[in-house]
């Protein structure tokens, strides 16, 4: 394992952590504990594959979409934080679930100080330890050579009180995220409480808890349209398994959930008001949350030129030699909109499989802030696929169409994601 550089100076004490990664994982000791085993395996075998192959895969878009939703959160979030109190030189984060440290370049462009990125799986930490590495090594090389510090840690986060294991026992986080993973502790409510308070009580007074949830009343509504055990499309798979005719506990609803190369793995739906419950009781309130459907409306307009950057639609119809990502039938969302729109020679859009894949909320807690929680006809909207005018290549009508059309006239596919932002109260307590 490489040995952790540290560079920041004021309130971490290097001596105590002395250029080491803390791995520390509970042995599993209880039929609750060893789904913690499965899931940490099952992210532990996902190889590492280069740029290339990521770029061929068939869900290559929806992963770029994906990354923008989490880019632009992160983004809106770091900046409210800035607006709201001067934190410009010092801004801390705790990455909770960092996976193989996806999100290491946002924090690095959102020009984070100390960033501690923590995950049950040891080797997704020690790549994710990595890719820091060779970013800090790229960076010297740069003309603005001053890169994060950061600690790596391997810990299950829903059995344990993680910052037991950083440099610092005692600093505190303007930002704790936790992208596409708070659901794995929804498994008992002893996990689900740990892990909540885990990010409460790292946060400092005025502090956001930002994440990614799969939407657990669009899962259920979607089953209950089958009348069986399982749903899903071309890229994705739900499977439950017992009887899913009666409700669902409000821990431990486990479902496997396939995702085209990526995924193969047991999660839990998420009981989103006993979620605000727990928030609430470690002084987290909601301030705020959002489909990824709804998140995407609002912010296409500030991360239209991102959006083009990292790629996250297709072009349809393919141009230049490239072949679509899905077959034919997957774009008819697309070709009924050109033939509606005639000027648009190109839409950027994903196929109808990726956007039954990918549609979310964003929630966010704050004691200041009447909560606002999406109402039921929000998750039972009809599931129909949505597209945008090409944003690489745009010109005048493309843009007027993006502005206009978009939002009004198609709603980007209901499924089972969704964002939660949650800000600590413990200002208002103190
Ligand atoms: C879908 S990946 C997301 C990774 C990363 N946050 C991202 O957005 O790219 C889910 C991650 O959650 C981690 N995870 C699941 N349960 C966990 C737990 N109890 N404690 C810490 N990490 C956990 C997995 O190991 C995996 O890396």
């Amino acid at each position: 394992m490489s040995k952790r550089k540290r560079s920041d100076d004021d309130q971490v004490d290097a001596d105590a952590v002395s250029s080491q990664t803390k791995h520390t994982l509970l042995q599993p000791s209880s039929a609750e504990s060893s789904l913690s085993t499965v899931v940490a395996s099952h992210y532990n075998n996902i190889k590492e594959t280069g740029l290339d192959v990521r770029n061929k895969s068939r869900i290559v878009y929806m992963r770029n979409f994906n990354n923008w939703i989490k880019s632009m959160l992160i983004n809106e979030y770091v900046l409210a934080i800035r607006k709201e109190c001067d934190v410009s030189s010092s801004l801390r984060v705790l990455d909770m679930c960092c996976g193989k440290g996806g999100d290491l370049l946002k924090w690095k462009n959102n020009d984070v100080k100390h960033l501690i990125c923590v995950d049950l799986a040891q080797i997704s930490v020690e790549q994710c330890e990595q890719r820091y590495n060779e970013m800090k090594e790229r960076n010297t090389n740069s003309r603005c050579p001053d890169l994060f510090s950061a600690e790596f840690v391997t810990a299950d986060c829903t059995k344990m009180k993680i910052n037991e294991l950083f440099g610092n026992q005692d600093q505190s986080f303007d930002i704790v995220s936790c992208q596409f993973s708070f659901h794995y502790s929804f498994e008992s409510v002893s996990q689900a409480e740990c892990m909540v308070r885990n990010a409460a009580d790292n946060l400092r007074p005025g502090g956001y808890f930002i994440g990614t949830i799969p939407d657990a009343n669009d899962i259920v509504l979607r089953l209950r349209q089958t009348n069986t055990r399982s749903f899903g499309n071309d890229v994705f798979k739900i499977q439950f398994s017992g009887d899913v005719t009666k409700s669902f506990p409000l821990f431990g609803a486990r479902y496997d959930f396939f995702l085209e190369d990526a995924v193969n793995c047991p999660e839990f739906l998420v009981h989103f008001p006993t979620f605000v419950k727990l928030a609430a009781k470690h002084g987290l309130k909601l301030v705020m949350k959002e489909r990824f459907r709804d998140y995407f409306q609002r912010m296409n307009d500030t991360g239209r030129q991102l959006l083009g950057r990292m790629q996250a639609f297709e072009t349809y119809p393919a141009f230049g030699g490239s072949e679509l990502q899905g077959k034919v039938e997957e774009y008819i969302h697309a070709d009924e909109y050109m033939k509606r729109h005639r000027d648009c020679r190109r839409i950027g859009t994903l196929s109808k499989s990726e956007w039954e894949a990918t549609c979310k909320f964003v929630s966010n807690f704050s004691k200041l802030r009447i909560c606002s929680i999406c109402s039921q006809r929000a998750y039972q909207r009809e599931v129909i696929p949505s597209f945008l005018p090409v944003i690489s290549s745009p010109n005048v009508s493309s843009l007027r169409s993006l502005a206009t059309n978009f939002p009004t006239q198609r709603q980007l596919v209901a499924t089972f994601f969704q964002i939660h932002i949650f800000k600590s109260a413990k200002t208002e307590t103190q």
